[in-house]
């Protein structure tokens, strides 16, 4: 199963730390040494998780060389629909004009891409079907308390997309591995408008629909799952991490970046990190970096590549592809 390309897509809205600055009690300061964050992208009023994944989408098909019409299935991962039903992947595909493709979303938070793969990659395997477009996209802006400076200063918005094809001449996915652990739900959730708590004038006033987390715990989590997980890709694999060329992980925090690199044995120079330019975009963000790491040349041929997620959940995953 390969990965016949790869594209990406950000809005052109810069928000800036010292933007924050105005909108919360904050300072670029603690943001950049508590998370490495300079800057974030926001879409445009009326621009939807949908538009972000589409534009995403058309590139990693230019790239592979795909046409609409060829699409058998369209997976979006995303915690950002554009409406609680019907799937966003459904108005991809329409937006696409991909008329031959099923579709549906996936609901993995940041680990989304790497879920998205790992059910993508079994229906190409499978021959079940012949190309699958995986995209995680999230437009977080519609989701954060821009009152709540322990969270606002964190997110952006973006998508990354995949084209999953059996090509033996390509981008080789080698293997995926996910966890999950709904016991620690709580640490980072939003409460509002499921079928648990609808959306009522007492929720909205309650700022439930806004996105809440428990940073410190969600850090020590994520640092955990996410060492384990890429520890046991490698080890189905039999690599080393001296073999793997680039170690993309989730782009949540520099802090993260580091203490994930340290514990995993990576140099500085092996784990790639967009974090400053973008926040955390959610299940956008590895489908993002990776994207970036092949055009920026930090990838080619035959490299060996290392994915690793976290998210809410919780979630978490990882993925070696040989490119
Ligand atoms: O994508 C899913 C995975 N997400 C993550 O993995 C995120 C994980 N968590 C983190 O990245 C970090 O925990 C944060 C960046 C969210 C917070 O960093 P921290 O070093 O854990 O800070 P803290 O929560 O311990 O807060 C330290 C202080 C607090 O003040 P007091 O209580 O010590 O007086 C906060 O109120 O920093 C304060 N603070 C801020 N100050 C200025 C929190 N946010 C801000 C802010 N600006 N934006």
């Amino acid at each position: 199963m390969s990965i016949t390309g790869v594209g990406s897509h950000v809005p052109s809205r810069v928000l800036s730390n010292a933007d924050l600055e105005r909108m919360v009690d904050t300072s670029d300061e603690w943001i950049r040494t508590r998370t490495g964050i300079r800057e974030r992208r926001i879409a445009a009023e009326g621009e939807a998780t949908s538009d972000l994944a589409v534009e995403a989408a058309r590139k990693a098909m230019a790239a592979a060389g795909v046409t609409a019409d060829q699409i058998d299935l369209i997976i979006v991962a995303t915690i950002t629909p554009d409406h609680l039903f019907p799937s966003t992947a459904c108005l991809v595909q329409h937006k696409l004009g991909a008329s031959r493709a099923a579709a549906f979303d996936i609901e993995a938070a940041c680990s989304g891409f790497v879920y998205a793969l790992e059910v993508g990659s079994h229906f190409v395997q499978s021959h079940t079907y012949d190309t699958v477009l995986v995209i995680g996209a999230e437009k977080m802006s519609s989701v954060v308390d821009w009152t709540d400076r322990n969270t606002c200063v964190l997110f952006g918005d973006g998508a990354g997309a995949a084209i999953l094809q059996n090509r033996p001449s390509a981008h080789g996915l080698l293997t995926t591995c996910l966890g999950s652990d709904g016991g620690k739900a709580g640490l980072l959730e939003m409460q509002g408008g499921g079928s648990a708590c609808p959306a009522t004038a007492d929720t909205v006033s309650r700022r439930l629909h806004f996105l809440r987390m428990d940073g410190k715990e969600t850090f020590k989590n994520a640092v955990n799952a996410m060492v384990s997980a890429a520890n046991e890709a490698l080890d189905r694999c039999g690599l080393e991490i001296g073999q793997i060329r680039c170690v993309i992980p989730h782009q949540a925090n520099q802090r993260i970046l580091t203490a994930v690199g340290e514990r995993l044995g990576a140099t500085p120079e092996q784990v790639f990190v967009n974090v400053d330019r973008y926040g955390n975009t959610s299940a956008a963000s590895v489908g993002i970096a990776l994207d970036e790491a092949v055009r920026e040349g930090r990838i080619t041929r035959g490299d060996l590549v290392l994915l690793v997620v976290f998210g809410a959940g919780l979630t978490w995953g990882a993925a070696v592809i040989e490119w």
